[in-house]
């Protein structure tokens, strides 16, 4: 099966570990159209930019909402304020017609959504196993019968991650298709009213795998451009800090040399010198 999800080229760039399913996010985009999109885990907006990007192509009536503090958590790290300007800056010059940031909490947003209103929720906030849990179990209300939920880092098994956990839980009890590269990303399916199409994603996904390993490769690459500011800054760090050693050193030198100066071997030893024959002064 094909699709016009295929060609699209990403616009966006930015640092993320979910490249590798962001041809998976135009193909929902385009073959479901789901209208309503909520993502809960924002951070530089590699994710939320891709469904918007493909909303603009293929799906102009769809409506997507990002929610995140921006503030960063215990997994992602927390970052500076300049992280949620550069994501409002991007929405607002390129999707300010079908997209809105909402800054807060997952729990504070959930209260401004009406139940059975959502057609797709992606879940990419804290992966631990009480955290994902939470966050399903706050929004599942507002979701339609009908309707996808997405769970990014399901193949993440280290440290606290726990998503792989709540997901095995899970996709006992629903349809679901699973894709284990990258991060992994489980697709929920609720309900039995969706476009058809649904059920051609597994024909699809290994085309789609392949574009999105080399869009993770292509975003790499890039990124050593479009992040010169942030690399610079870090590099800039490192210089500080180099510099910082050799001062130090040098200093150290220095106040050596000075002692072997004022030394009285030194002091002797200059004098001796002094009255020694020129081809001994060489040796
Ligand atoms: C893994 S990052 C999201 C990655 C993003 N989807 C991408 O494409 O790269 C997780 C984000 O969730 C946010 N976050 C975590 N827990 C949150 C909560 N309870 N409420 C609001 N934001 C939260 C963090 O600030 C962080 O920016």
């Amino acid at each position: 099966m094909t699709s016009p999800s295929l060609t699209l080229i990403p616009d966006y760039i930015g640092p993320s570990t979910w490249w590798q399913h962001v041809p998976i996010a135009h193909w929902l985009m385009c073959e479901v159209k789901p209208q309503r999109v909520v993502e809960l885990g924002t951070h530089y907006g590699v994710s939320f930019f891709a469904f918007c990007e493909a909303a603009a192509a293929y799906s102009k009536s769809s409506f997507l909402y990002a929610v995140d503090t921006w503030e960063g958590d215990s997994q992602a790290g927390h970052y500076e304020q300049d992280v949620f300007e550069k994501v409002q800056l991007h929405a607002n010059r390129n999707h300010r017609l079908r997209s809105r940031l909402i800054r807060s909490t997952f729990d504070e947003a959930a209260q401004y959504f009406d139940d059975q209103s959502i057609d797709l929720l992606h879940i990419d906030g804290l992966h631990t196993y009480d955290a994902v849990k939470h966050d399903y179990e706050t929004w599942l209300p507002k979701l339609k019968d009908d309707s996808i939920i997405l769970f990014h880092d399901i193949n993440v098994r280290e440290r606290d991650f726990g998503v792989w956990k709540f997901w095995q839980e899970l996709k006992a009890n629903h349809a679901s298709h699973e894709i284990a590269n990258g991060h992994g990303l489980g697709v929920l399916i609720r309900g039995d009213r969706l476009p058809e199409t649904i059920e051609k994603l597994p024909e699809v996904l290994p085309v789609l795998k392949s574009k999105g390993v080399l869009l993770e490769m292509l975003a790499e690459r890039s990124s050593e451009g479009s992040f010169e500011k942030r690399l610079s800054q870090e590099e800039v760090n490192h210089l500080i800090a180099q510099n910082e050693v050799l001062r130090q050193e040098s200093a150290n030198n220095q106040a050596q040399l000075k002692n072997i100066l004022n030394s009285r071997t030194w002091r002797y030893t200059k004098r001796l010198l002094s009255v020694l024959p020129d081809r001994f002064k060489r040796m």
